[in-house]
């Protein structure tokens, strides 16, 4: 999408914060979800770095409570020599490039209206394992998961704009319940249920027996097993096979590990079916579904006979994880000479 026409439907969703020095508060729009994931996709598809990962966070992932307007994404990159290399990919997207910023380790970007008289997006992007990057989510989870808690802090922030409170001191100001809610959410912090769907072609055993190692007590679909049909269009397509029941685990689960042999430098057929299949989480009966997948957490893992995981591999689920809002934490990957 253009850039022009970017801006035009975030002002829609009531996206552009004013850089006036006041702070301005609006209600949660449902649709800022889908802003992210527009967004977050165009920035993966034009950096082309394989394993950048993106987040939504901030207050405008929260839902229902009351956010500046404007659209925090936090990420990873495997190193920021690399990201740095790709600052006019990123300026050709119009983003501007601010550099650390303050925050050492950080690469900071703003999409500003034409004018720069309004921000849309800021892109916060560190070196994988980067504690900020935790940081961010950790805190996003625990207020998704405590919609009292994300009440108590949507209160905290509605008295400071109340009091009149100038842009330049409201991140201070509101830093004491930051920082408490924080330590909450760190020591919330949860170890949650696995569900694996593994995509080996019967007989397979390798990337099942990695996955038992790594996931002691997932619970795991071979999908070989199951009746998955392939995907059609129009409601024929809607059938009431397996898929239904399956995303319906995916929704329970904390974390669901994607879990694929390689076949010829690429996911394996049963997996590539069932993915195909989450076309039907779009529009139709199953519609809510998709809705419902936005912010659930998920991983790849995988074997091969090769010592790395194929150029390219991980970029069909880290961008239907960015399509669908999901959080992708990236790939496991064991190399199997037997
Ligand atoms: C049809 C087929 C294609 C394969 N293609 C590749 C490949 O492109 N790259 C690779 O590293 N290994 C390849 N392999 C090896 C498998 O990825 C490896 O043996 C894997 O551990 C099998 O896992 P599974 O036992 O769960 O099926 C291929 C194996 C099969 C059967």
């Amino acid at each position: 999408m253009e850039y022009l026409d970017r801006l035009s439907a975030f002002r829609a969703e009531k996206i552009g914060l004013e850089r006036d020095g006041r702070v301005r508060l609006v209600s949660h729009e449902f649709r800022w979800k889908r802003l992210f994931s527009d967004e977050a996709h165009l920035v993966y598809d034009f950096l082309r770095l394989e394993e950048l990962r993106l987040y939504h966070c901030g207050s405008t992932s929260i839902p229902g409570i009351a956010a500046k307007p404007v659209i925090d994404i936090v990420g990873s990159v495997p190193s920021l020599a690399a990201l740095d290399e790709k600052k006019a990919a990123l300026e050709a997207l119009g983003y501007e490039w601010k550099g650390e910023y303050g925050i050492p380790g950080r690469r900071y970007s703003v999409l500003y209206n034409q004018e720069k008289t309004a921000g849309y997006i800021h892109l916060h992007l560190f070196e994988e394992g980067n504690p900020e990057i935790e940081r961010h989510l950790v805190f996003r989870d625990y207020l998704r998961a405590h919609p009292e808690k994300a009440a108590a802090y949507e209160q905290e922030k509605l008295r400071l704009v109340e009091a009149g409170t100038p842009r330049s001191e409201y991140t201070e100001a509101k830093a004491g319940v930051l920082s408490s809610l924080l330590a909450e959410a760190e020591a919330w912090r949860k170890t949650g249920s696995v569900l694996a769907i593994l995509g080996s072609a019967p007989g397979g055993k390798n990337t099942e027996a990695f996955l038992r190692e790594k996931y002691p007590g997932a619970e795991v679909v071979h999908l070989h097993r199951e009746d998955v049909r392939p995907y059609q269009y129009g409601e024929a397509g809607e059938h009431s096979d397996a898929f239904p029941g399956i995303v319906e685990k995916m929704l329970g689960a904390d974390l669901v590990v994607f879990a694929t042999p390689v076949y010829w430098y690429a996911m394996s057929g049963p997996m590539k079916d069932f993915l195909d299949r989450f076309s039907n989480l779009l529009r139709g009966k199953h519609k809510a579904y998709g809705e419902a997948l936005y912010g659930k957490q998920m991983r790849l893992l995988s074997t091969g006979y090769d010592d790395r995981l194929p150029f390219g591999f991980e970029v069909p689920l880290a961008s239907t994880a960015l399509y669908l809002g999901m959080d992708y934490f990236g790939a496991e990957y064991r190399a199997v000479k037997t």
